[in-house]
């Protein structure tokens, strides 16, 4: 099926490794040119010439995105560099875990400035450049935003607020002709998933896939999610071939999610 993405631009957020990096990819072989952010230069320049070799273009933008600054600057430099703007994911997300009355202040505005704050700066830069294209942002939030568990409160109610957002600009994006939408995945075999993998094996002394297997079973669902299959709902759901989604927030995440 062809997504009609060729020749379009997008911006991925967090593109140097998990997730963000699969999107990036996955983007770029379906024709896009691919603005990459994240901090570490390295990772990004090594997807940059990846996505070279595909024949598109794409430029690595190393910045913190917590720096209020840095959104407006990752904007006008896609903008100059690859000529239009046509999608923003927002997946750069780093929020801490742990017992609610152990997590500083420190800790809760670290969370909202990355996550919150830096999607909502980076839409309002993106904003006019979408309008023009009748371009898309799809965000990265999470279950955890919709159930609610005692050692995940910073990125649960950041991913609430997300969500929320995802809405209310989807309801702006009605008239202005920009679609805002947002994923929920569930838990994603990234780094982060294998480190916590890690202190499991390490805490209980079981083999990596016992350990894989109390997750699972303690999340009830058959197996956890890969970045690609939250890179290819990406790329389908920035496709004009299903331009009625709109203020969509969708659950991937192997049915964890009983509620409506
Ligand atoms: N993996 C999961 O199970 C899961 C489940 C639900 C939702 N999510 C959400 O999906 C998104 C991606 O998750 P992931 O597991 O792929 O994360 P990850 O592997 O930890 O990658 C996070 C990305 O964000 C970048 N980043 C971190 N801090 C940044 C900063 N201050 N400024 C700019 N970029 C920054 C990282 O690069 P640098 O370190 O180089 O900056 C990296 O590219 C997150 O928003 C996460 O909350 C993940």
């Amino acid at each position: 099926m062809d997504l009609g993405l060729a020749d379009k631009v997008a911006i991925v957020t967090g593109a140097s490794r998990g997730i963000g990096h699969a999107i990036a990819l996955r983007l770029a072989q379906e024709g896009m040119h691919v603005a990459l952010v994240a901090r570490s230069r390295e990772p990004l320049e090594a997807l940059r010439r990846e996505i070279d070799a595909l024949g598109r273009e794409a430029v690595a933008l190393p910045v913190d995105l917590r720096d209020p600054a840095a959104p407006a600057h990752v904007v006008a430099t896609t903008a100059g560099a690859l000529g239009r703007l046509d999608l923003l994911v927002n997946n750069a997300g780093a929020t801490k875990r742990g017992d609610f009355l152990a997590l500083t202040d420190d800790d809760w505005a670290d969370g909202y400035a990355l996550k919150l704050f830096g999607a909502v700066r980076m839409t309002r830069a993106a904003w006019p450049l979408l309008q023009a294209t009748g371009g898309s942002v799809i965000s990265i939030a999470g279950n955890g935003g919709r159930t609610g568990d005692r050692e995940f409160t910073i990125g649960g109610s950041v991913n609430a607020a997300l969500g929320l957002l995802t809405k209310a600009l989807a309801d702006r994006g009605i008239a202005e002709g920009v679609r805002v939408n947002a994923i929920n995945p569930g838990i994603v075999e990234t780094d982060r998933f294998r480190t916590r993998l890690q202190r499991l094996v390490a805490e209980t002394g079981v083999s990596e896939a016992a350990a894989y297997d109390t997750m699972r079973a303690a999340h009830r669902v058959a197996r956890f999610g890969r970045p690609e299959e939250v890179a290819d709902l990406v790329a389908v759901m920035a496709s004009g071939r299903i331009a009625y989604l709109q203020g969509a927030v969708v659950d991937l995440d192997g049915g964890e999610t009983r509620t409506l």
